[in-house]
């Protein structure tokens, strides 16, 4: 079963959506195998959004993953990784249509409420960076 890397950011958090957020994976048919709430350091943020370090918003991107509390995923379902994508909407919100995350609740590229993993690669990746399979992620 694939596993996908999800995490609500400080925008977020802050808005009070995690729970809205967390539901509508839950209703849609998803497993949570594995939460946090927790600080982002600088280091982690740079290595997890390493892939963007020469464009010329990666300062800007990692100040603000860095700048509260995140609340980091592991979901597992049948194609979570490009279904979850989906559900989050386009990345820049003033394009993602109404009934998406990013459409319902956002109107800033900088402030776009949610992280998704975008490949398997990447989720095997980003969730070797947040969690510790043994110690915090639950198998059925
Ligand atoms: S994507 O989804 O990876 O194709 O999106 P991409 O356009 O490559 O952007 C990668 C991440 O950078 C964030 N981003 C920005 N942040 C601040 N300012 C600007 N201008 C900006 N442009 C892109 C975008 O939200 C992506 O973050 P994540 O956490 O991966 O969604």
């Amino acid at each position: 079963m694939e596993k996908t890397f999800l995490m609500v950011k400080p925008d977020g958090v802050e808005r009070k959506l995690i729970g809205e957020i967390v539901t509508r994976f839950e209703k849609k048919g998803f497993q949570l195998v594995g939460a946090k709430l927790m600080t982002i350091s600088r280091d982690l943020a740079e290595n997890h959004y390493g892939e963007h370090k020469e464009r010329p918003f990666f300062g800007e991107l990692v100040d603000f993953i860095t700048s509260g509390p995140v609340f980091a995923m592991v979901w597992e379902g049948e194609n979570v990784i490009s279904v979850a994508r989906n559900m989050m909407g386009k990345t820049n919100p003033a394009d993602a249509a109404p009934g998406t995350i990013r459409g319902d609740y956002a109107t800033q590229m900088s402030n776009n409420i949610i992280h998704g993993s975008d490949s398997p690669e990447s989720a095997l990746r980003e969730i070797g960076l947040f969690f510790s399979e043994e110690a915090e992620l639950v198998s059925k």
